[in-house]
């Protein structure tokens, strides 16, 4: 569970759990580079974490859907870090729209942000992590990507996509001892907010029986810092070091007691 000497990169750094992980990376002794397209967020975040841990972060601004971009700013991270060891990937957005409305533009954003994103930021961590001997990728996926999900279908496609490439770097990697996992989360982030405030009464009332009334653990979404941070060093260390291709809930058991 050490993570001194990391090098670290994590993306969607700004806020929710991008912001946490910097977090509990720094407090474990980390270095860490931090990437988002709110530049202000990003930076006031990584200054802050370094202000109180052992580790230290510091903050480069990125579009994960732009190759050129992803490979430049990388490619600076990693000079900077003096090579990578981990790479935490939870930028993503989310839309609503159902399977009748969901619009082309809608569409073609998630695929290119979540999907294309997990793409090429994966590709361009792979050989420094395996120049580095291996490490850990970690991306985002989601119960959305499981299951149907009726207000969500773009959203849900994409991430049904992130599952299927995980596993799929996963087996290509290995050989290289790069380790490749997605976590499936239920935190309560600025998304989880967001997509709450875009709900009307009725589909609220369906969110929290399809939702919050399946999370064992209390029926609330779990926080970022308490819930999320210690698994994302965990995923990070040499602890974590037989886990890949896997998609790992830590979601106070939505998955399997809905
Ligand atoms: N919150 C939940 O309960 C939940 C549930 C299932 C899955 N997820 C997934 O977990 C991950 C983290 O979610 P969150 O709730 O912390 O989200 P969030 O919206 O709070 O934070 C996402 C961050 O990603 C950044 N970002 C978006 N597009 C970007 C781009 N093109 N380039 C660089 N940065 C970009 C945003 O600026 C933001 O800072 C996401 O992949 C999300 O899909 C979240």
């Amino acid at each position: 569970m050490d993570l001194n000497n990391k090098r670290i990169i994590v993306t969607g750094c700004a806020r929710g759990m991008g912001a946490a992980t910097v977090r509990a990376y720094v407090n474990a002794g980390a270095q860490v580079v931090g990437m988002d397209q709110n530049d202000v967020d990003g930076t006031a975040v990584c200054t802050n974490a370094s202000s109180g841990g052992s580790g230290h972060a510091t903050y480069m601004s990125v579009d994960v859907a732009d190759k050129t971009s992803v490979t430049t700013v990388f490619a600076s991270a990693v000079k900077q870090l003096g090579g990578l060891d981990v790479l935490a990937h939870p930028a993503a957005i989310h839309r609503s729209g159902s399977a009748s409305d969901v619009s082309v533009e809608d569409w073609d954003l998630m695929q290119a942000v979540n999907v294309r994103g997990t793409m090429l930021t994966n590709q361009a961590a792979y050989p420094y992590i395996a120049a580095a001997g291996g490490g850990s990728i970690i991306n985002f996926g989601s119960i959305s990507g499981q299951r149907a999900e009726p207000s969500a279908a773009a959203y849900s496609v994409s991430k049904g996509a992130v599952h299927a490439w995980t596993r799929t770097a996963a087996g290509t990697w290995g050989k290289d001892k790069v380790r490749v996992n997605a976590i499936l989360p239920a935190i309560a982030t600025p998304m989880y907010h967001e997509a709450r405030a875009r709900s009307n009464d009725q589909q609220n009332e369906a969110n929290y029986w399809r939702n919050l009334q399946s999370i064992a653990l209390g029926e609330e979404y779990g926080d970022p810092d308490r819930d999320l941070g210690p698994v994302m060093v965990f995923m990070a260390s040499d602890a974590s070091g037989f886990i890949t291709g896997q998609l790992i809930p830590v979601d106070g058991g939505q998955h399997n007691v809905r």
